[in-house]
Order: C-alpha cells, then sequence, then structure tokens
C-alpha cells in the first residue's frame, strides 16, 4: 500500500515555513535598551517596517495557505509550495483514492472534525440479509446509536462489498490493495486471510498518521448503546475482551480485535508500527493473536502507550455476554464458527434486545432476564474438524479464539 498520510513530510514542512519566517519575527524585536530614537534611528526604523511588510507580504500567503491546507487534511497540502519550501524531501503527489478517503473521513468525522467509526466489509457480509444488515440495524434500534450512523465509515474489501456499501449507506471506502484480490471469501487462517487482516491493521495506523481517532469495530458487533459514555478518558488504546478477568489494565485479559477505540497520537501510531511489524515476527499468525503476545512485551511500556480493557459488562459478547440489559453497549458474535450460525444468533440478539426496549421504562429497569444467545454458536465445530475451506466462512474478522 502507498503510504496515505506521511507525518514527517507535513513535520518538515512546517518547520521549512517557520523558517522563511523567523527572520521577519527577529526583525521586529531587535534588542535595544528603551529610549526615544533619534531622526536617523526612526529613518532606520522606517526602512525596517518596509522590509517587514514586504517580509509580510511574502510569508503571509504562504502561511496561510499553510494553516488551511493543515486543517482540512494531510493530503491536501498546495505542491507548487511545498516543493519550493522542502529541505531534503521531495514533494508528494497524493493519489485519487487518498483524497477520497480524506474527504469520506471528514464529511464522517463527529463534532471534533477528527472522529470516525470504521468498519471493514467483505462480498459474504454484505450479501443482502447476511452481517451488515444486522449490524446496520442495530444502530437503528439501539439506545441513542443512530446518530452515530452519520459517523460510520464502512471500508469495502471488493466490489460487492462496495456496491452494497453505496445502496445501504452515507460514507463508503474501497480499500484497493495493488496484487491482491480480497473479492473471494477469506476463509479462516488461510494466507488471503491473514493478508486481509494485516492490510487491515496497516490501514487502520495509517488513519492514526492521518490525525482520525477511531472506534473500529467488526461488523458481526450489535450496537445498542452509545459506548462513548462508556469509554475511559486519558486513555490511548482501549479494546474489547472475549473473557475479561479482572481490571482494565490486566494484560491477561482476552483482547478481542474486533472492537477497539484508538486515539491519534504518536504512541498508537508507534504502538500500530509495532503491531503491524510483529506480522514478521510471528509468521502465521492473526493480528489478534499476535497482539495478545506483544500486550506483554516491554516495548509497550517504553512507548508510553495507555492501553486498557474494556469490560464485557459494557461490551459482550457470545464468549461472554453482558449480564445486564441495562448498561450493555455491544453484544459481539464471537466464539461461533460458521456464517450461518453467526446469523442465527445475531437475529436472536437482536429480538432480545427489541423486547428489552419494547417494556416500559420501569419494566427496563428491574428486568433480569438472560439472552437466549448463544444458541448455534460456538467454537466445537472449530475444535473437533480441521480448518477447511468448505465449512469455514467468518468474513473479515478474527474472533475465533482457539484455545477458549
Ligand atoms: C509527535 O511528536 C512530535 C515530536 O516529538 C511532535 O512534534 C508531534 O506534534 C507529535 N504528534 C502528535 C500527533 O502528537
Ligand atoms: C441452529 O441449531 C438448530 C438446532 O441444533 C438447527 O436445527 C438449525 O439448523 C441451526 N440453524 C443454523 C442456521 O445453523
Amino acid at each position: 500500500m502507498k503510504h496515505v498520510g506521511n507525518r514527517r513530510s507535513i513535520n518538515n514542512n512546517a518547520m521549512s515555513i517557520n523558517s522563511t519566517i523567523s527572520p521577519s519575527r527577529n526583525l521586529g524585536t531587535s534588542s535595544r535598551p528603551l529610549s526615544w530614537p533619534t531622526h536617523f534611528e526612526i529613518f532606520n526604523n522606517w526602512r525596517v517596517l518596509a522590509l517587514l511588510v514586504l517580509l509580510l507580504l511574502v510569508a503571509l500567503p504562504s502561511l496561510v495557505l499553510y494553516r488551511a491546507a493543515h486543517r482540512s487534511s494531510v493530503f491536501l497540502f498546495p505542491l507548487p509550495i511545498s516543493s519550493s519550501l522542502q529541505i531534503g524531501q521531495s514533494a508528494r503527489v497524493y493519489d485519487d483514492d487518498e483524497f477520497k478517503l480524506v474527504r469520506v473521513l471528514n464529511e464522517a468525522a463527529m463534532v471534533d472534525g477528527k472522529t470516525v467509526i470504521l468498519t471493514t466489509l467483505n462480498g459474504a457480509w454484505a450479501a443482502p440479509g447476511s452481517i451488515i444488515d444486522l449490524f446496520l440495524e442495530s444502530f437503528r434500534i439501539g439506545e441513542g446509536t443512530k446518530k452515530l450512523l452519520k459517523h460510520l465509515v464502512i471500508i469495502a474489501l471488493d466490489q460487492n462489498a462496495y456496491a452494497r456499501c453505496l445502496a445501504l449507506h452515507t460514507h463508503c471506502f474501497a480499500l484497493t490493495t495493488d496484487g491482491v484480490d480480497f473479492s473471494q471469501e477469506a476463509y479462516f487462517m488461510t494466507a488471503s486471510y491473514l493478508k486481509m487482516m494485516w492490510r487491515r491493521i496497516e490501514f487502520l495506523k495509517s488513519i492514526l498518521e492521518m490525525g482520525y481517532n477511531f472506534v473500529f469495530t467488526d461488523a458481526d458487533i450489535m450496537w445498542l448503546r452509545d459506548p462513548f459514555h462508556r469509554f475511559f478518558s486519558d486513555t490511548d488504546f482501549q479494546i474489547a475482551c472475549d473473557y475479561f478477568i479482572a481490571s482494565p489494565y490486566n494484560l491477561q485479559n482476552k483482547p478481542n480485535g474486533g472492537f477497539y477505540y484508538a486515539k491519534s497520537n504518536n504512541r498508537t501510531i508507534a504502538f500500530y508500527s509495532f503491531w503491524y511489524s510483529s506480522r514478521e515476527t510471528y509468521p502465521g499468525y492473526h493480528d489478534q493473536d499476535v497482539l495478545n503476545i506483544i500486550k506483554y512485551d516491554p516495548l509497550i511500556l517504553n512507548i508510553g502507550l495507555k492501553l486498557k480493557f474494556l469490560p464485557t459488562f459494557f461490551f459482550g459478547g457470545f464468549c461472554e455476554p453482558s449480564k445486564m440489559f441495562q448498561v450493555v453497549c455491544t453484544m459481539h458474535a464471537n466464539c461461533c464458527f460458521g456464517l450461518e450460525s453467526k446469523l442465527h444468533d445475531l437475529k436472536i440478539t437482536l429480538e432480545d434486545w427489541r423486547n428489552y426496549m419494547s417494556l416500559p421504562l420501569y419494566l427496563r429497569n428491574t428486568y433480569q432476564s438472560g439472552w437466549r444467545v448463544p444458541q448455534n454458536c460456538s467454537l466445537e465445530a472449530l475444535h473437533h474438524h480441521p480448518i477447511s475451506a468448505d465449512n469455514v466462512e467468518l468474513g473479515p474478522t478474527a474472533e475465533q479464539d482457539q484455545d477458549a
């Protein structure tokens, strides 16, 4: 993938522009003892002032352009300026896809202008009546989640997914990869499945580099309440779990790569670089397994990444459903083998939720019943049968926890 967003080159631009502006600043603040100026000094100051005005006339438009470019997006940096002012770095030419991505992200961003919700989608999950329909439905019947749909960007991994997205949703982006065809069903743990998983991590890293915060969510996660009320503040990276052991800090929690909230800063960018490069250290593993290994790595402490695990109490799944309808935010079809089982149980999940929501408030407050799921979802089949392309179709996520 070509790099989307290049923070380093932007910083260099900023630096080079500052250096052309700073001489004028120095002229304005030349150090002199405070006294009444002589005629000669007034004449001299006029020259200084004229020079200053001239410099401002030259520097101001570049500054304004720079700020405008910086504000709107990293890609819109005007090339003539960057090429004339850049020191030692060739101007980057941004391609159509990158412009499109920035446009989609800006359109979908929340009021802060830089937070989006992202999901990835492939053809199998995009088919009518499949996962995507349930996913979008959950936003509509969830409590306070409908308004979040306008911040959701669907990243389509193939043509079918992209076409379906355009038919269903406002913010769609087609993620293409040179030389890789994701249009085929990607079977769990096959080479193309792994490639797709790692492509996703690489892509999300570039989103962070572009300065956007994001909640990444698998599409088989039902959004039942607004999760932003439950996220930890002052945390760089917070991730949902298949199994929540104890405290949000406990590294033994079993994170699930299907749902996390990442804030864009140097620490998360370094963390994603480390995560992505670790695919070479642990070949044959998918992103979630590698995360489960590297979460103990001292490098994460060195980076200073503020990492927390989200309790299943709020962010549950079929592995460990939230016990309280009153507080649950999300329900993930994790610990589930097979697309048919997944669809079956997610439909029941939404039925359970609808039943709960249809109750009068006083009954909702005292509601004690649990979920009727999982029913068909389990990992049994995964344990007892070797993985084969015929019976595994799991879409673009990796919630199978094989030692669960
Ligand atoms: C990253 O660090 C550099 C220098 O340490 C700083 O200039 C830059 O603003 C930081 N970027 C973010 C997103 O925090
Ligand atoms: C779900 O399980 C029931 C009972 O085991 C079975 O009859 C049904 O075919 C399953 N449905 C799906 C969609 O897997």
